[in-house]
């Protein structure tokens, strides 16, 4: 390399300054890209798609799939393999002759893995038009071609949007590495069985006697498919391992079938469930897939797929399981109802039930995680099968508030600030100081709600309702009425906190409103509501920390602040001053050690 170019690439690492201040240069004139961002366009062709002229879903996996391990690759500098797919929703269809448009870039690295978002739209080239296909997020891990362990280096958010993924990005991780205990525990929790099995005959009943159901159910048998795939050299990477995308696009072309068999009609694929890559296949290797209809509802089914490699003797090695939900449309693009059917007595029966409690979680998951905050609405009901979801859109909800970049500094007294946020139907506000108390410190004493009331004058009474596990709890919080005569004010919230994934994330307390059947709303109080509150809590040095009090203002709240933000008051200055005493006062309380996710 000659010194010049030598010079240069130093210079525009993203760590030296010049490096930096060229990237915010970038960004300020919107030309910046991310380094790790990979694009791929495809024009469809009549080889890519199926019989109804439709991009094949297994081809658009293998080529998402590709293009997010080039991405992962080029930070990772080395061959990378996929270790999991989260939950994808296929939105529409792709013709013959429009154009797949698939973007790839790494949002955080981690220790060995790293999470790459996809996006994939739809180009018509004749109209111009342009749709959105689906968006998924897969975890790549960095392999050595000796096997040994990579530490990848971190990944630096420059843009705002970046910085939001790379936040929420290690809550969605915490998701993913928990994602099949809590399968395995909700699946096995006594109440949801009992209420998956009411539900069963409930929807027996609804839909004639059982006699009946019986004479028209399909054997499940008939749908059953065996098919094996030898792994050649063009399956698979440099490195001879097998690509994930093709070992996909192998799964759903036999649940494909098995779906076809159940309605002897072509069936699409609406969505596929998180999965993981249990163990690698090459080259050499035997793939054998196995597809069944574990359950048909109303209008989808879900098809099972599991995916097994041997290789001569050895025995089977469980490569990837997967459930997919499947509809069959009319001529009119609307969903067809479909027949039901008979599980096998052993096995059939007991996936039939776990497909009726996977739609449940599906549909929990979908909505909460993936709903735009302002489509939900404020209280959602909370059970043990859908904890984890909410509990994830708790702690994201308040990161992507966190993120947002468009604060204005409304009011300053003795270096405690208060920041607001107008938006078109909601403001937040957020108050910022240092504290002299070490960040873990301030994370246990304020993730406590029970203690709130001796620092917060807002906090008539805090009873901890249920503590769900080590970082969620339920609450019911008391509040003053906000006029003279009215009623005084009650909300049920969940708290749910996080310690740092790393160095340099924010301890997080995030608190947002539930409905509990045990808890509703009586006559002599008002029930109020909050979206997003809590607070992040950053280390400054060993013994200081900077906290952010976050609320995206409802109308149960407005009143106490708005006279701040008018700058008639300055309640805020008083209630962190409070909330500084208390902690100061409590810091030998709570142990100063620094705390890291245990998820991770
Ligand atoms: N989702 C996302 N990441 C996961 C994961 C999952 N379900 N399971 C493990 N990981 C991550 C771990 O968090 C860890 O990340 P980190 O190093 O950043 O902390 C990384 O994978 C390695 O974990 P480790 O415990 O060292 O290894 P493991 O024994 O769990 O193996 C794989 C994980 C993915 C490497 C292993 O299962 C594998 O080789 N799978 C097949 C991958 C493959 O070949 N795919 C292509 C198609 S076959
Ligand atoms: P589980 O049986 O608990 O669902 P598996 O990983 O064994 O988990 O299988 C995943 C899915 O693959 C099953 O739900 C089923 O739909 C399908 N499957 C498994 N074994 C077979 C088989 N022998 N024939 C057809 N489909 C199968």
């Amino acid at each position: 390399m000659s010194r010049s170019v030598q010079w240069f690439t130093k210079m525009s690492s993203p760590n030296s300054t010049w490096g930096k201040l060229k990237d915010l240069a970038l960004v300020d004139r919107e030309m910046y890209r991310n380094p790790t961002e990979v694009k791929k366009s495809q024009i469809v062709m009549p080889c890519h798609a199926n019989h109804c002229q439709e991009l094949s879903v297994g081809q658009l996996l293998k080529w998402m799939d590709s293009t997010a391990c080039l991405s992962a690759e080029r930070h990772a500098g080395c061959p990378c393999v996929t270790a999991s797919v989260d939950d994808i929703y296929f939105e529409h269809t792709i013709g013959v002759g429009q154009v797949v448009n698939i973007k790839a870039k790494a949002n955080r690295a981690f220790n060995s893995s790293m999470e790459v978002g996809i996006e994939v739209t739809c180009e018509d080239l004749f109209n111009g038009r342009c749709w959105k296909v689906c968006y998924a997020y897969a975890t790549f891990v960095a392999r050595h071609p000796g096997g040994e362990k990579v530490h990848l280096r971190q990944l630096v958010p420059r843009t705002q949007a970046e910085q939001a993924e790379h936040s929420v990005a290690a809550e969605r991780r915490r998701m993913r590495l928990i994602h099949h205990d809590i399968m395995k525990d909700i699946l096995n929790n006594e109440s949801f069985q009992k209420s998956i099995t009411e539900g069963f005959y409930i929807r027996q009943l609804s839909s004639g006697t059982e006699s009946q159901d019986l004479q028209e159910a399909v054997p499940t048998e008939r749908t059953q498919v065996e098919s094996v795939e030898l792994v050649l050299p063009t399956h698979a990477n440099h490195q001879v391992n097998t690509f994930g995308g093709q070992i996909m696009a192998w799964m759903e072309n036999v649940a494909t079938i098995a779906a076809s068999r159940l309605c002897n009609a072509h069936p699409t694929l609406k969505a596929i469930d998180m999965f993981h890559f249990r163990g690698p296949s090459s080259v050499g290797d035997r793939l054998v897939l196995k597809a069944i209809v574990n359950n048909t509802f109303m209008n989808s089914m879900e098809v099972g797929v599991c995916a097994e490699a041997y290789k001569g003797e050895e025995p089977l090695r469980h490569i990837n399981s997967a459930f997919m939900t499947f509809e069959v449309l009319d001529e009119a693009g609307r969903p067809r109802t479909l027949p039901p059917i008979r599980p096998e007595p052993t096995e059939g029966k007991r996936r039939y039930q776990e497909a009726i409690a996977r739609k449940k979680i599906r549909l929990d998951r979908k909505y909460i995680i993936s709903c735009k905050q302002t489509e939900m609405p404020l209280s959602v009901p909370w059970d043990p099968s859908n904890q984890v979801y909410l509990s994830y859109n708790n702690v994201f909800a308040l990161k992507m508030l966190a993120a947002r970049d468009n604060w204005v500094l409304n009011h300053e007294k003795n270096q405690v600030s208060l920041y607001t946020m107008e938006e078109d139907k909601s403001l937040c506000f957020k108050v910022e100081a240092e504290v002299a108390v070490p960040a873990a410190t301030a994370f246990l004493l304020l993730s406590d709600l029970t203690c709130r009331q001796e620092w917060d004058r807002h906090y008539n009474l805090c009873e901890l309702i249920t503590k769900v596990d080590e970082d969620d709890m339920i609450y019911r919080v008391v509040t003053p009425s906000v006029s003279e005569a009215g009623k005084v004010q009650d909300f049920v919230l969940m708290a749910s906190r996080r310690p740092p994934c790393d160095r340099g994330d924010p301890y997080v307390v995030a608190l947002r409103s539930v409905t509990l059947p045990t808890h509703q709303p009586t006559e002599d109080v008002n029930r109020g509501e909050v979206m997003c509150a809590g607070f992040t809590i950053y280390d400054i040095s060993s013994s200081t920390a900077k906290i952010t009090y976050y609320n995206q203002a409802s109308a149960e709240v407005l009143p106490y602040i708005s006279t701040d933000i008018a700058g008639l008051s300055s309640s805020f200055y008083s209630s962190f001053l409070s909330c500084s005493r208390f902690l100061l006062e409590h810091k030998a309380d709570a142990p100063a050690t620094n705390l890291v996710s245990t998820a991770l």
